[in-house]
């Protein structure tokens, strides 16, 4: 069988919402395209509102689209959807838990829609590799917030499909699981499935995706391997420890100095016009005597605030 070249693909995708009794009608995604190799581990992020979800819904049969083209492993969404939902596995943001199951019986019937024969099950394997085997027959009710969170990754893994969505999995599931959690959706994109994941700790889609889209009030304004987005920003920061501590940020000539932790300051500059020699020089002719320096590089943060929020024409962009 061909496999195809892009696990998803959307292509003038646009979603308005219709009109509320007290709210006029609401254009979530503008025109977006989209595409997401086989293989990849993708990060799509974005703010509060940017659209992620929206896109995600439509690609998982909860949102219709109103205009443009989606195809799920080279299955177009309106031609052959059930084929195009058979390849992929969705944890939606809302939590919808399964209050009178427990979550092994969860799973069998979520295998059962999926028609997924019985002896092709893998829902002891699936509850053990997410950590929910001492939970197998609990009742999902009595779960925390992030052992559902985990049940609902399982669940979307029974029929095991080569695209895995995950929508914000990790909001409220605490450090050592999310690592666990994650550690796990790299084990599967190891073993080939094509990962397409939102959240809001970028950190974390800085070292786990190779890939990062940014929304922003519905359209892409960014799109390209993680290093080099990372690599968009040229400024670079001096991080100071002055000998003697001080308690407001110091006024250099030419630089922007900004107090930091513990009486030290940072200044952030242009790599193409300024050194680090030349910081160094403005803060010695300020009077101030250099106990330590650190240097740092952008982080995805900084980034993904210059692409979205940094917009002179935006305003808030989680209002509307
Ligand atoms: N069912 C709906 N009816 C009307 N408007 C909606 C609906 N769902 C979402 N919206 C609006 O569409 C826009 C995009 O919402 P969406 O949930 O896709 O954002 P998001 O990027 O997932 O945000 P978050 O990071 O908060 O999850 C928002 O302005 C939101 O208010
Ligand atoms: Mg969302």
């Amino acid at each position: 069988m061909d496999l195809p070249e892009y696990a998803l693909e959307v292509s003038g995708l646009v979603k308005t919402y219709p009109a509320g009794k007290s709210t006029p009608p609401k254009t979530a995604l503008k025109g977006v395209d989209l595409k997401i190799p086989r293989g990849s581990m993708f990060g799509l992020l974005g703010p509060n509102g940017a659209g992620k979800s929206t896109l995600i819904n439509i690609l998982a049969g909860l949102t219709r689209k109103s205009e443009g083209k989606a195809c799920i492993w080279g299955r177009d969404i309106d031609e052959r959807p059930r084929d195009a939902r058979a390849a992929l596995g969705v944890v939606p943001q809302e939590l919808a838990a399964d209050v009178f199951f427990t979550p092994k019986e969860a799973l069998e019937v979520q295998a059962g829609l999926y028609g997924v024969p019985k002896g092709e099950r893998r829902t002891l394997e699936l509850l053990e590799a997410l950590g929910l085997a001492d939970k197998a027959n609990a009742y999902v009710r009595q779960l925390s917030g992030g052992m559902k969170r985990r049940l609902m990754v399982a669940k979307a893994l029974v029929h095991n499909p080569p695209v895995l969505i995950l929508d914000e999995p990790t909001a409220g599931v605490d450090v050592e699981l999310r690592r666990q959690l994650w550690a796990y959706v790299r084990k599967l994109n190891a073993e080939g499935v094509t990962i397409l994941l939102t959240t809001h700790y970028l950190e974390e889609a800085q070292e786990l995706c190779d890939t990062i889209a940014i929304v922003n009030r519905g359209e892409v304004v960014a799109c390209e391997p993680t290093g080099q987005l990372l690599k968009r920003l040229d400024t670079r920061s001096v991080v100071v420890t002055p000998e003697e501590p001080l308690k407001a940020a110091p006024e250099l000539k030419g630089f922007e100095a900004r107090l930091r932790n513990g009486g030290a300051f940072s200044v952030t500059y242009r790599t193409g016009h300024s050194s680090v020699e030349q910081v160094l020089a403005a803060v010695r002719a300020a009077g101030l005597h250099i106990k330590d320096i650190a240097t740092e590089d952008p982080d995805l943060e900084d980034v993904f605030m210059s692409l979205t929020y940094g917009d002179p024409n935006a305003q808030d962009p989680t209002r509307d």
